[in-house]
């Protein structure tokens, strides 16, 4: 199959969250399964084009944007871990400025950058002479490409037989847009911006909803997220639209590329180790918290670590968060590491429980990849109290690296964290349903009474080490719904 994915990240060259990590570990994955892939994103001025070995091509691209062109230079490299061509869409204008989406409210232009993506990716295929048989969008950046393929782009030769597959990682940013603008960019008569229409909501033009309506088929990144989003305020005022594709939206769990993720060869951890090297884990503890300045004064006998990586927004739980592990710290029940960045009140509240506990509390605010490893590795816990979780990738980076993972059970954490029973020795966590601080403290209580206790300890670190969540299973699925667009193809 000829697949071109279109995102407005994808790892290691552009990185806000598990987006990235989703657009290359699948391409990767297709690839190997023999598929013909092609990724495209933005060339954004923070990308280090000599350490990702991108060279410029000599195409430009001439886009259709309102009523003129614009110009489009493209710079391609390779994915790592694979011959995956990957193209990025250069425009001084539009990428050449820090940051992916601009700090916080975003840049005030992000309807024509996203636009202007989503239309270059069309031109691209069109000047390598592709004629892709599914585009692949993620996430309201790209989402336009789905009215695009549609509306234009399937008049013509390059594009009749493509069809096209939306996927949503998060309906919480859904790329609101004047409709005067966003109809113009996009080349779409303003008579057909009416209330009601597919690309409006609340008399905006509406990114996400355009793309699940436009869509051949949508898929969300969990089964479970895939139901909440129809019947539940989790759908963020989308719902009808959802339930209207009900036939057509299918939730497919993410998976992990086990090429980066994996404790048995991590270029980031001083020490390698597997499932039956477990124990290595504790020197990985060690380093960690002597580096950070807590020394444990007996290795043997130390406290648990409770680790966290992640945004910090509304949706990862920061509300209930601090409530629930507050008493813990005062008690000297654990230790709590966190590497985390985004809303400033979570930031400097985390600074402030650092600067309280400075042996027992470690937090990095900002983005360190090498650090999400470590702590991943040298934890024995990890908390994710969201308050809603489309999938969630750290979780399952836990499990892989044999952390305990600590979940509220919606979302995707639902689907991929199951509870541990001390009879059966079955599960692979601790899980909690209500939205609040009592509820996310009696689980990791629970959590932490089976720290060193034998033989649930090491059963519940197998269970969750030995648990298969590689990428593989995840794009066959993908195949297999892009495969059903296809069989709608006229021969
Ligand atoms: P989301 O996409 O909602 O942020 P996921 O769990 O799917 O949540 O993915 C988050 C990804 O971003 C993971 O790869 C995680 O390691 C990474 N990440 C999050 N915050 C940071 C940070 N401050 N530094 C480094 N990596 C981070
Ligand atoms: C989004 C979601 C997260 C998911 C990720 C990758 O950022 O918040 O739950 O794992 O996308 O699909």
């Amino acid at each position: 199959m000829n697949i071109l994915l279109v995102a407005a990240e994808v790892s290691p060259y552009a990185k806000v969250g598990g987006l990235a990590d989703m657009t290359s570990a699948l391409p990767k994955a297709w690839q190997a399964d023999g598929h013909s892939v092609t990724v495209v994103l933005p060339k954004y001025g923070a990308i280090d084009a000599k350490a990702h070995g991108l060279e410029k091509t000599d195409l430009t691209l001439a886009v259709p944007f309102g009523a003129w062109n614009e110009y489009a230079s493209v710079w391609k490299a390779q994915l790592p871990g694979s011959s995956v061509p990957v193209y990025l869409i250069g425009s001084e204008d539009y990428f050449e400025r820090p940051g992916i989406y601009g700090y916080h409210e975003g840049y005030e232009d992000n309807d024509r950058r996203f636009i202007f993506l989503s239309k270059a990716a069309f031109e691209l295929a069109k000047a390598l002479g592709m004629r892709p048989d599914v585009i692949h969008a993620h996430d309201y950046h790209t989402a336009p490409c789905m009215p695009l393929l549609k509306v234009i782009y399937r008049h013509q030769p390059e594009f009749a037989g493509t069809r096209g597959v939306f996927t949503i990682h998060n309906m919480a940013y859904q790329g609101y847009y004047d409709p005067i603008r966003a109809m113009d960019f996009c080349g779409f008569p303003m008579e057909d911006f009416y209330p009601g229409a597919w690309y409006e909501q609340d008399g905006a033009f509406n990114c996400l909803k355009a793309g699940i309506m436009f869509a051949d088929k949508v898929t969300t990144v969990s089964p479970t997220y895939a139901q909440e989003i129809r019947w539940t305020p989790e759908g963020m005022g989308l719902q009808s639209a959802l339930q209207a594709r009900g036939a057509d939206l299918i939730g497919v769990l993410n998976g992990i590329d086990t090429d980066e993720w994996s404790p048995a060869n991590d270029p980031f951890l001083a020490l390698p180790y597997d499932v039956d090297s477990i124990e290595k884990k504790q020197v990985l503890k060690s380093i960690l918290l002597a580096e950070h300045g807590c020394y444990p004064h007996n290795v043997d006998n130390d406290l648990p670590l409770i680790g966290m990586v992640t945004r910090l927004t509304e949706q990862k739980g920061i509300s209930i968060f601090f409530n629930a592990i507050q008493a813990f710290i005062e008690r000297n029940a654990c230790r709590l590491v966190v590497l985390g960045s985004g809303d400033r009140a979570a930031e400097s509240r985390l600074r402030e429980l650092a600067a309280a506990y400075p042996s027992n509390v470690i937090v990095h605010t900002g983005y360190n990849n090498a650090l999400s490893h470590q702590i991943q590795a040298a934890s024995d816990f990890y908390l994710m109290p969201s308050k809603f979780e489309p999938c969630g990738l750290t979780q399952m980076y836990a499990m892989a690296y044999g952390t305990v993972p600590i979940v509220r059970a919606v979302g995707g954490l639902a689907d991929s964290v199951t509870a541990y029973d001390p009879v059966t020795f079955h599960g692979t966590g601790f899980r909690f349903s209500a939205y609040t601080a009592e509820a996310c403290a009696a689980a990791i209580a629970d959590a932490l009474r089976v720290y060193r206790r034998e033989p649930h300890w090491t059963h519940i670190r197998r269970n969750a080490m030995d648990t298969d969540m590689s990428i593989t299973r995840a794009a066959r699925r993908y195949v297999e719904v892009f495969g059903w667009t296809l069989e709608a193809r006229p021969r």
